[in-house]
């Protein structure tokens, strides 16, 4: 199967966010990230409920929550109820993130595990079984359009070892300066979904920059 593309509405026009929505809907994308930040897990405090409600009424894509926040249990299923089809949490922010992974499965969402930049893939040996998606941060998290850490390929060649020992299905995200330069050669080192922010919605044409992180 192909890559998937999933544009972060992080980087998109908060004060418009309608033609945004409707950009990515004619759009190759296959999902549409959100980033849920509380100011505590990250240095930054973004959006959240209200906002994913009222993108899932208008959107035609999955929408792929990345939650930036501390003890995410007691949302898990507003965040159901909002329209999170697939939803992720920080490995570094879960005191008991088996007991987590199976409150998002019992949603009927998909379970995802995001992992900071200085965060070993060793961590995620016991709980890879268990989930759909493994996000790997190729920047600090709390922030668009910043510069791509390249030991991620490194990590992403640790993760589907992992993987594949563990016979678990998860697919491979990569979340933070991705564009048009690094597209390619991540999809090649074996990333199965690209997130992109500012490589989209910055660009002149959104609709060709998806295309083209769709098709590298
Ligand atoms: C960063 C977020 C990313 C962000 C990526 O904390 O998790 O999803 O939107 O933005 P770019 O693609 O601009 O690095
Ligand atoms: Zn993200």
């Amino acid at each position: 199967m192909s890559h998937l593309v999933a544009p972060s509405l992080l980087s998109a026009d908060f004060s418009n966010l309608l033609p945004d929505i409707e950009m990515v809907n004619s759009s190759d994308a296959d999902w549409f990230h959100m980033d849920v930040m509380d100011g505590v897990f990250v240095p930054n405090i973004s959006f959240g409920l209200p906002v994913i409600e009222a993108v899932n009424r208008h959107t035609l894509k999955p929408l792929d929550v990345h939650l930036m926040i501390v003890n995410p249990d007691p949302f898990i299923t507003r965040f159901a109820e909002a329209g999170a089809n697939v939803l992720t949490v920080h490995i570094e922010a879960c005191t008991h993130l088996h007991r987590t992974i199976q409150a998002i499965k019992a949603e009927n969402m998909h379970a995802g595990v995001a992992v900071n930049p200085h965060t070993a893939i060793n961590d995620l040996e016991d709980i890879i079984g268990e989930i759909e998606l493994v996000c790997l941060m190729s920047v600090n998290p709390g922030f668009g359009g910043q510069k791509f850490i390249e030991n991620t390929y490194r990590k992403i060649e640790r993760l589907r070892k992992l993987i594949d020992r563990n016979g678990s299905k998860a697919k491979i995200e990569i979340d933070g300066g991705v564009g048009a330069g690094n597209a390619k050669k991540l999809v090649e080192a074996g990333a199965d979904v690209l997130v992109a922010g500012n490589a989209v919605f910055g660009a002149e044409d959104p609709v060709d920059a998806i295309a083209q992180l769709k098709n590298p």
